[in-house]
């Protein structure tokens, strides 16, 4: 498909230039293009150099963009903030991208209707800090929240830690403007709880992965800020322990935590090596970390209770309250940096986050186990085990030769992507398709599916321009 675009031209640039300004717009500087070549998938192969960058400053400037774009035949791919982890930010035919890091405005705070309107390239954790003061929170929960923008957020839909209890992004927007691939700008939804009129444009675009449009405003609704959390921190001999009691805390416990995430063993010690970090996981192969919020910690203490005693019941041979903010956000950071801390160890890996029914998660478990053994490499998995969302990792051993890791690689994905179909589950729950995936997607979705996929994707974008060779093989 590469030969069907043009490149960028001087005098492309100098429109470009006209229409966001000389400052916005980097050309001809290797060194600042590279910034925007890779988003945090760390193999290489899933890299790609930019053409030119531009970073508008309104919708009207993206609409204007898009426009030349079409009459070009130039690709375009949107970026928030790089933190992505299926490629889906990559200029895969080079081309423009459009940065949304200037478009980081707080529009509108609504205290009446419980709602925050803000541009794409706000920080997610930013929302809460401003809303935290007024009581109220934003409950996306991703766990790049410190780095990563919300218009990402949203184009990935974004799941993250939270989601047991709060859901994912998509179930907050209740409003959307969107620069559409022919250069529209799309007002969608607004401050309203419920719309069903026409069809829900919303839920299409959410999750598109930058490939429908471009989101210049987005509407959330907010929830009131609980009054007190705590979190458990719970050990487990084996790794079957820890992931049998998942589905038992919501039907034993009749509660629904905040957070039930798994991290196993080598996940734990290679991010608190990364932090210079302690945790009690000495003798522990698998840890369970719940977090529980609610009105106040009376109500809170009840229920990590109730959680804490399932969890001995059930072979926990330790159980740690972490009920202060330090403790609280020590034991998360630990949680938070395991994809770092096996970045930094090696580039060859590949960081997954396969989706199954949770009941089905001990047994995916042992054929995890039996994947290792055959390929004899290690799969650290860690990640949301409340969703049934974990995030195998496949790295590569020492003894391994780069090129023995490229041939296998292949192979091991695609078993896991089978075993992963044959429980009823998804290749992708939450980090997206991206260039990274997408010649996997026949493994979950069937040829009549893709079809339509790709009918709406061409129907919004007649000449394929928006972020070009994602998603679809
Ligand atoms: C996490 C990212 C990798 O859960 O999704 O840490
Ligand atoms: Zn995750």
């Amino acid at each position: 498909m590469t030969g069907r675009y043009n490149r960028v031209t001087v005098e492309t640039v100098r429109l470009l230039e006209e229409i966001s300004g000389r400052s916005n717009v980097i050309f001809d500087d290797r060194e600042k293009l590279e910034a925007y070549s890779h988003d945090e998938v760390a193999e290489k192969a899933y890299h790609a150099m930019p053409e030119v960058v531009v970073k508008p400053k309104s919708a009207e400037e993206i609409a204007k963009i898009m426009k030349l774009a079409n009459e070009r035949l130039i690709p375009v791919t949107p970026r928030g903030a790089g933190s992505g982890l299926s490629g889906g930010a990559i200029p895969q035919y080079g081309g423009i991208v459009v940065s949304l890091e200037k478009m980081n405005r707080i529009l509108d705070i609504d205290l009446e209707n419980l709602m925050v309107t803000v541009e794409p390239g706000v920080v997610t954790n930013h929302i809460n800090e401003v809303l935290k003061d007024k009581g109220l929170m934003f409950a996306g929960y991703p766990m790049s929240l410190e780095t990563c923008f919300i218009g990402g957020n949203v184009a990935e839909n974004a799941g993250g830690g939270k989601a047991i209890k709060y859901g994912v992004t998509s179930r907050y927007i209740t409003g959307l403007e969107v620069v559409s691939p022919t250069g529209e700008i799309l007002r969608l939804g607004g401050k309203v709880r419920k719309d069903v009129t026409g069809y829900d444009l919303i839920h299409l675009f959410t999750g598109s992965e930058g490939t429908l449009g471009i989101f210049t405003k987005i509407t959330l609704s907010l929830l009131p800020l609980p009054g007190a959390r705590a979190v458990l921190l719970c050990l487990f001999k084996s790794t079957r322990e820890a992931i049998a009691v998942v589905p038992k805390l919501l039907r034993v416990g009749r509660i629904i935590p905040t957070s039930i995430e798994y991290m196993d063993r080598l996940s734990v010690v290679t991010s608190c090596e990364y932090l210079n970090e302690e945790l009690p996981y000495r003798e522990s192969e698998a840890m369970l970390l719940i977090e529980i919020d609610g009105k106040n910690i009376e109500e809170v203490e009840r229920d990590y209770e109730t959680l804490g005693d399932i969890c001995t019941r059930n072979g926990a041979f330790e159980v740690y309250v972490a009920d202060n903010r330090t403790t609280i956000d020590r034991v998360w950071n630990v949680r938070k940096n395991i994809a770092e801390a096996f970045k930094v160890k090696t580039a060859h890996q590949s960081l997954e986050d396969i989706v199954i029914p949770t009941a089905s998660i001990p047994d995916f478990m042992e054929k995890l186990e039996g994947l290792q053994k055959k390929y004899k490499l290690p799969i650290p998995c860690y990640g949301h085990a409340g969703d049934g969302n974990l995030h195998a990792t496949p790295l590569k051993p020492d003894d391994w030769s780069p090129e023995k890791w490229e041939k296998n690689i292949d192979a091991i994905l695609t078993e896991l992507y089978r075993i992963t179909a044959g429980f009823g589950g998804k290749i992708s729950g939450e980090h997206g398709i991206g260039n990274k995936r997408k010649k996997y997607i026949g493994i979950n979705l069937e040829p009549s599916v893709i079809s339509v996929m790709k009918s709406i994707k061409k129907a919004l974008d007649p000449n394929e321009i928006l972020n070009p060779g994602k998603i679809f093989p």
